[in-house]
């Protein structure tokens, strides 16, 4: 139900999925789910509930027939995981556990689970591949690798399962009717929702953090990756584990990097909108620049990026608009 999970629902669906979707609601809506019925046109199951409730998850699996599972549910906010690094293990961590526990309990061993390019850390070199040593820098990306080894070591200690890891690298954009995109609950951290506050006059100005960093226009550059890529990456996956067990890690990525400043001029362009911006002081554990090497997904999923950073912002601002108006 949230901002990755709707759309990959959406996809899902409109590939013949039955999807039923878990989530506790922490950073997502109910009415999200409407809105995924109304594109589908289809009924979508909901459970409100918690991954770290086993036994209540277990039973959703078993109710449901569900037959694999794509494990969204995460805290996110990479600052935050720093403050309340508790948290954040409890939350990911041990409801990755729980949610492997009530997998095992309901007889699944199909998994495809949310990773993040954080896992890799400072770069040796770039692309990051997926060899790439990983030593993240924070609670966050470490909760993710701390998943992913866990799930490996399930994988060597029982070869029915079959699981992709999937490293993100930075979700934009929204699906192209408008009625889904990024919405969080608080206060946003990534930059389109911060750009919608803008635009909205929520926030006065964007606060850049960091011009003074050695890419050409000064600012952090980053894998941007449109959001039904990224959905379209799950289902690879998904299909690619039928004739693969074992544990798999992929990169999710373009391949290419743009700046802030980049984006904000892009979307500037596909909104009509000029966005006033501030630089502020770097925040620490940024990184200047990341991008992905995506060879191995294109190779073995089948999958690369379709979408370019004018379809990213086009589709962002029809969200932001849409959201504006409801
Ligand atoms: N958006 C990104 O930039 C990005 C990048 C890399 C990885 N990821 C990972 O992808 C996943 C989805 O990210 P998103 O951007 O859609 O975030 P999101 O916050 O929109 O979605 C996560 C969903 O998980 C739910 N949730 C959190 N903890 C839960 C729990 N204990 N039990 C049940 N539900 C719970 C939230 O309510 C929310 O709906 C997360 O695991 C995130 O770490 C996201």
């Amino acid at each position: 139900m949230g901002y990755i999970g709707s759309h990959t629902a959406v996809l899902l669906v409109q590939a013949g999925h039955q999807v039923h979707i878990y989530d506790n609601l922490c950073n997502s809506n109910a009415s999200t789910l409407e809105r995924i019925q109304r594109i589908t046109s289809r009924d979508i199951g909901f459970t409100e509930g918690d991954v770290r409730n086993t036994e209540k998850l277990a039973d959703v699996l078993r109710n449901e027939k569900i037959d694999a599972v794509i494990h969204l549910a995460g805290l996110k906010a990479v600052g935050e995981s720093s403050q309340k690094p508790i948290e954040y293990y409890a939350n990911n961590v041990q409801g990755s556990i729980s949610l492997i526990q009530a997998m095992q309990s309901a007889g699944l061993s199909t998994l495809v689970f949310s990773s993040s390019a954080t896992v890799y850390g400072d770069p040796v070199y770039l692309p990051y591949d997926e060899d790439h040593p990983t030593k993240p820098t924070n609670p966050y990306g470490r909760n993710k690798l701390q998943v992913e080894e866990m799930l490996r070591d399930l994988s060597v200690s029982d070869q029915a399962w079959r699981i992709a890891c999937l490293r993100y690298f930075n979700p934009v954009g929204a699906h192209e009717s408008g009625l889904i995109g990024e919405d969080p609950n608080g206060i946003p951290n990534n930059l389109m929702p911060v750009i919608g506050q803008v635009v909205s006059g929520k926030l006065a100005a964007l606060n850049i953090f960091g011009d003074d960093y050695d890419t050409p226009d000064g600012t952090g550059k980053r894998d941007y990756i449109h959001v039904m890529d990224l959905a379209e990456g799950h289902l690879a996956a998904l299909t690619w584990l039928e004739a693969n067990p074992g544990c798999h890690i992929f990169n999710l990525g373009s391949g290419d990097s743009f700046s802030v400043l980049d984006l904000l001029r892009h979307f500037e362009e596909a909104s009509g909108q000029s966005i006033p911006y501030q630089a502020v002081g770097r925040r620490p554990g940024d990184l200047p620049e990341y991008y992905a090497k995506a060879d191995k997904a294109a190779k073995l999923l089948g999958w690369k990026t379709k979408q370019s950073l004018s379809d990213i912002c086009e589709s962002a601002w029809l969200w932001i608009k849409h959201s504006q108006n409801n």
